[in-house]
């Protein structure tokens, strides 16, 4: 999902996730609306990753745990998936470690990827990230991309809400949204295509072309920078690559 700020991404995450309930339509999981279900019967399948993480004064494990009985088997897998598992065993007290009011002992990037073994933890079926990416360092980056991957190999269901490019190379479908609209839907090259400024684009290949005679083939300096950077790394980074020149969405929300 994307789009500027303001637009209702997060509002439409609240939504999709239960919290709030639908003004207008409804929410369905497979065919039930998602606001039948009872809350606690359902929270388990449903993992989300709000926009502003906020974690329980209590041990990374019984975090992970939402605060359930503490399966260490379950709260491990859950850290591996979200790649978290050898950052907590750093840290001094490893799983037991106590991150006090407001998850202050750790970083705002070590809260995030907490927060997402969190939102993967046991057998969910739908998972909401809102801008999962926006503390990460490379090393968290590539650990959300291998976690996306992992959960859409299992078959789960992923919305992933972005402002960073990056992340819409694991994506199959994109939804633009724009003051509280649907602006567009569908395929994501098909959808990112409507955003890009074929002008810009142009332009930018010709001063990459004249500034380096010996620069690679156009089809990648028309790639974002850090895409093209990434060209030789991979499948993941071939995916990457294949992303379309940034959606205007994201230019205008970095202005
Ligand atoms: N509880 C609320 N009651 C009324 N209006 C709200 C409420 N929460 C958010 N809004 C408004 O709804 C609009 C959309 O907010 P939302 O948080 O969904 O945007 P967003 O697309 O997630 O933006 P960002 O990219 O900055 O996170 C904003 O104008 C916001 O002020
Ligand atoms: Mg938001």
């Amino acid at each position: 999902m994307i789009g500027a700020s303001g637009a209702g991404k997060s509002s439409l995450a609240r939504a999709l996730v239960g919290v709030w309930p639908a003004a207008g339509g409804a929410v369905r999981l497979d065919t039930a609306n998602i606001n039948d279900w009872d809350p606690l019967a359902l929270g388990p399948y449903v993992g989300y990753l709000p926009q502003d993480v906020e974690l329980f004064d209590a041990s990374v494990a019984e975090n992970i745990a939402r605060l359930g009985a503490v399966d260490p088997e379950a709260v491990v897998c859950a850290a591996k998936l979200a790649g978290v598992h050898e950052m907590i065993l750093r840290l001094p007290d490893g799983y037991d470690t106590q991150i006090g009011t407001g998850g202050h002992a750790l970083s705002g990037g070590q809260r995030q990827r907490v927060a997402l073994a969190r939102a993967v933890y046991g057998d969910v079926r739908l998972v909401l990230l809102d801008e999962p990416n926006a503390f990460l360092d490379a090393e968290g980056e590539a650990a959300l991309a291998e976690a996306i991957a992992r959960l859409k190999a299992e078959g789960r269901t992923i919305v992933v809400i972005t402002h960073r490019p990056q992340i819409l190379a694991s994506v199959d479908r994109v939804l633009a949204l724009a003051h509280g609209q649907v602006k567009n839907f569908g395929p994501r090259d098909e959808v990112l295509a409507a955003y890009t400024r074929p002008a810009v684009v142009a332009g930018r290949q010709q001063a990459a072309q004249s500034k380096r005679p010996q620069a690679d083939s156009p089809a990648t300096t028309s790639a974002p920078a850090d895409a093209a950077a990434d060209r030789d790394a991979g499948p993941a980074a071939a995916a990457k690559a294949a992303v379309p020149a940034e959606p205007r969405f994201i230019q205008r929300s970095r202005r």
